[in-house]
């Protein structure tokens, strides 16, 4: 049976992945599935907290007792996660935001011309909202997750991202073309901003989500009475 260790809790979990449009057929996009979000989001209720879900494009049925808030832009994520954010007690940041969007938006479907060579696409940044939710906390003693996801030197991108974020945790997982995103299976290490190093072997996404649950829940402020 789940630990009831976050009742009273409100929690805010991002899942999925940005999708950036260039006209309005077409857009920039990651492989994110949104299970592992979701994984986090079923665990979170399971163990009594109130739930809000951030979902950018995942192709899932809303969890059972979650409060569900469909995204698609970064842009539209991060206004989604600062309203959230306002009174929550953990905010975990596992969706997969897209770093760059296209400067512009065609409203029309942008045409192939004979002859003509196409058009560069030209990218301007996104906002990073974990280093924004991380820096300016909603809350005193909030604890804000979040992911890393790398295909080379995972272990050392993921301490420095640690670093640059500003976060208490970062679960650091392994990402390729078939591997993790989509899938059932994950396995990572969660960084803490205290030096802890916890490995999380092979397994369900639930099993990684409560795990992340055990580390954010013994860094939560005590619960107060309102
Ligand atoms: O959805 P699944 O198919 O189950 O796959 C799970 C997953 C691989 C998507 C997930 O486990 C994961 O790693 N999510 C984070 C993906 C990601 O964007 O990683 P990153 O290393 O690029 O970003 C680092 C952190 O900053 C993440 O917490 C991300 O949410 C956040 N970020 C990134 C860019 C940005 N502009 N704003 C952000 O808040």
């Amino acid at each position: 049976d789940a630990p009831r260790d976050l009742v009273g809790r409100h929690v805010v979990v991002s899942a999925g992945g940005t999708r950036e449009p260039l006209d309005p057929v077409r857009f920039l996009g990651n492989r994110s599935s949104g299970k592992q979000g979701y994984a986090l989001a079923r665990t979170a209720a399971a163990r009594g907290a109130r739930v809000t879900l951030l979902s950018a494009n995942a192709d899932l049925p809303d969890p059972a007792g979650v409060d569900v808030v469909h995204v698609g832009t970064a842009v539209q994520l991060r206004e989604a996660a600062l309203k959230a954010a306002a009174d929550a007690d953990a905010v975990v940041m596992a969706a997969a935001v897209a770093d760059f969007r296209p400067e512009a938006y065609a409203t029309g479907k942008i045409k192939k011309k004979d002859g003509e060579e196409p058009a560069p696409i030209v990218l301007v940044r996104n906002p990073d909202i974990l280093a924004e939710l991380s820096a300016d906390r909603a809350r005193p003693g909030q604890v804000v997750v979040g992911f890393a996801a790398e295909t080379d030197d995972v272990l050392a991108n993921g301490r420095a991202k640690l670093a640059r974020k500003g976060c208490d945790l970062l679960v650091v997982n392994e990402v390729g073309e078939r591997k993790t995103f989509g899938s059932e299976e994950n396995e990572a290490v969660i960084l803490g901003a205290d030096g802890h190093e916890t490995p999380v072997p092979y397994g369900p996404k639930e099993a990684l989500a409560d795990r992340i649950w055990d580390e954010a829940a013994r860094r939560l402020a005590p619960a107060t009475a309102d």
